[in-house]
């Protein structure tokens, strides 16, 4: 492996605007090359499932096999056509917004003569200005892909002599936009290039082969060592050599690092979906999160908390921008940091913040909720948030992805990989960053006592095993989905941090299980949701706990008004909460304990009813239509 010596670049601002998912894998070495593609290929499927494809470099030239549809459809194909033996190719499996998901736009494309083949993550802005000019050159073209048009400019300059890798240069040189390129030639034997710009691309280093891929996930199985590569860089793969320039040649200093998980991590390990393989992780991935947070002398750490505490001290307003589930995390968050720290917190939805051109002074602090880190509405905010001069934390689940990379400060969960479209270890674990943040912030500033903030942690650590608790009474949750799937309206409600609860339970519904589903704050019932009530409609109330006397028994109120008319309340509420239980028609109790934190508990059952419904309904749990787990497009 050869590295050269320059910082990846983190630069701020520097790519397109619109990127969108998919997932690419390239591979080189002494393997059956269909195997390592079509495997990685499979655990990527969840970043785009409209079509797939693979080209192989075999001893007749490139071979290239593509469907539209699922993974499965492209495997069907291989078997009644088997390809040829190959140790050098490429795939890539797609989430179309360019292009409908046809045989014809699927990836790989191959250039004029088909000596070059390539897959492509991203949007050529200035595609159309490059194929009217490579038309009038006499270049035909089969798809209508964006992606066709750079590899007939690839092929052009290969054929004129170039290496693919000066020949991929050249051609970046030509393309606007956001893009991530890998590519084989004929005549380079053994050699893998790519480039990227913007959308992830990370090098599986091993012995005697080498891999690349948008997600680790798909090499894992062969190796742990990784290099992730910087914005603007390309790399050559070769059996025993790894070469980072960036895109004017100079050598890049890379960053190469070991993954801390392994292949039963990426695999579902018994479970019919992911999702509920990653629902039941959840003790592990929040006590992992809490891992070493207090250091010997009681001091809460984040070790990756680079913003010096005179900068901290300072901040007097924070904005947390996310998206989905992520940013019903940071409705949560705003209670408990404004609770600990007196800060004011203001939550945004990502792809809303910067167009209503929002107040950022260099006091503002703004949080980043992403658990893939590449999310695009979140990544854009950040931007924005930084050219205004704003300290950026990202609180994030994967490691080396672009948000953090582009933030001052990283607070990793360490969920492990969450592949199910449907977020749910990715959500709890988000939370406790949340409120480890909180209590840092509170400790920075003084506003809590050393004791008080070391309690929280406490009570924070005793949660996977109230969180277990959950799981192993899931009887009634089950039956109740059981018992629903004639449904087509669900309602939730909540108060306080179970107003987000509550909306997080409606967006599991209605991603997974198409239902119609929504969240409410149970004060606003009143004020119009309630016209919605209407005999044996289901609906979820989750309840806070009884210490906080006024909130809980207007929440008593609210599920009365909603029986009164008809609704069938299935209560979510501390378990010996008679007054909660008395007007359910089913109750799910919880484990004792402090308001802030029952969002962790509550969702549980909430994530299972979803999985369970979608699971009788027959739907894809994992890959629900027209949802993809990466959003890389704004
Ligand atoms: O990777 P991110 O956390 O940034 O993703 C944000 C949302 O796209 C994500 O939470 C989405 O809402 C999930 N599918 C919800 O389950």
């Amino acid at each position: 492996m050869s590295c050269g010596v320059v910082p990846s670049p983190v630069t701020p601002g520097s790519s397109g605007t619109v990127m969108f998912m998919c997932g690419i894998i390239g591979y080189v070495g002494e393997r059956d090359a269909q195997t390592v593609i079509i495997s990685g290929l499979k655990r990527m499927e969840y970043r785009g499932y409209d079509s797939a494809g693979i080209a192989l470099v075999t001893s007749q030239g490139i071979d290239v096999r593509k469907k539209s549809g699922k993974l499965v459809n492209l495997e069907k194909e291989l078997q009644a056509h088997p390809m040829a033996s190959s140790h050098q190719g490429i795939g890539h499996t797609r989430w179309a917004t360019h292009g409908g998901p046809t045989d014809q736009n699927a990836h790989p494309h191959l250039g004029q003569t088909g000596r070059v083949a390539l897959v492509h993550n991203g949007i050529i802005e200035n595609f159309a200005t490059l194929k009217a000019e490579l038309a009038k050159q006499a270049a035909t073209f089969t798809s209508d892909t964006d992606t066709e048009v750079v590899a007939v400019l690839l092929e052009r300059e290969v054929a004129s002599g170039q290496s693919l890798l000066d020949a991929m240069r050249a051609t970046v040189g030509r393309l606007e936009g956001a893009f991530t390129l890998v590519a084989v030639d004929t005549d380079s034997p053994d050699t893998v290039v790519a480039a990227r710009r913007s959308s992830p691309l990370v090098v599986g280093v091993g012995q005697g082969e080498n891999f690349l891929a948008s997600d680790v996930a798909s090499f894992i199985e062969y190796t742990r060592e990784a290099i992730e590569l910087g914005q603007d860089q390309i790399v050559e793969l070769t059996p025993s050599s790894v070469t980072v320039t960036s895109f004017d040649g100079t050598p890049a200093v890379t960053r190469p690092y070991h993954i801390d998980w392994d292949l039963s991590a990426a695999e579902k390990g018994g479970y019919d979906w992911f999702m509920r393989k990653e629902i039941f992780e959840q003790p592990k991935a929040v006590a992992d999160t809490l891992l070493g947070r207090i250091n010997a002398d009681g001091q809460l750490t984040l070790d990756e908390m680079r913003i010096d505490t005179a900068q901290l001290r300072s901040v007097d307003k924070i904005i947390v921008v996310a998206c989905g589930t992520a940013y019903h995390a940071g409705l949560i968050a705003k209670y408990a940091i404004e609770h600990w720290t007196r800060i004011p917190v203001e939550v945004e939805i990502a792809s809303e913040f910067r167009y209503r051109d929002p107040i950022i002074t260099r006091t503002t602090m703004v949080v980043t909720i992403s658990q893939s880190g590449e999310t695009a509405d979140t990544l854009m905010a950040i931007r924005h948030a930084r050219e205004q001069h704003a300290k950026v934390v990202s609180i994030c689940n994967t490691n080396g992805a672009t948000i953090p990379r582009e933030s001052d400060a990283v607070i990793y969960t360490h969920a492990g990989p969450e592949i199910g479209v449907a977020s749910t270890k990715g959500f709890t674990t988000q939370l406790i960053a949340c409120y480890l943040l909180g209590l840092y912030l509170a400790q920075v500033k003084g506003t809590k006592f050393g004791d008080e903030i070391v309690a929280q942690v406490r009570e924070l650590e005793a949660l996977p095993a109230k969180m277990d608790e959950v799981l192993h009474d899931l009887e009634a949750t089950l039956a109740l989905a059981r018992d629903m799937l004639s449904e087509h309206t669900v309602l939730f409600l909540g108060r306080h941090v179970g107003f987000p609860v509550a909306l997080e339970g409606a967006l599991k519904l209605k991603e997974i299980s198409y239902l119609h589903a929504e969240g409410f704050a149970a004060g606003e019932l009143k004020h119009g949701p309630i016209a919605l009530i209407e005999e044996g409609l289901p609906v979820f109330v989750v309840v806070p706990p009884q210490g906080r006397d006024q909130l809980h028994d207007k929440m008593v109120s609210n599920i009365q008004e909603v029986r009164a008319r008809g609704a069938r309340t299935i209560v979510l509420a501390e378990r010996g909460d008679d007054l909660a239980e008395e007007f359910a028609d089913t109750f799910l109790p919880l484990p004792v304990v402090p308001t802030l934190f029952q969002p962790v508990l509550a969702v549980l059952p909430l994530q299972v009813f979803s999985c369970e419904i979608a699971t009788l309904k027959g739907y894809d749990v994992d890959q629900p239509r027209n949802l993809a787990k990466s959003v890389t497009v704004e």
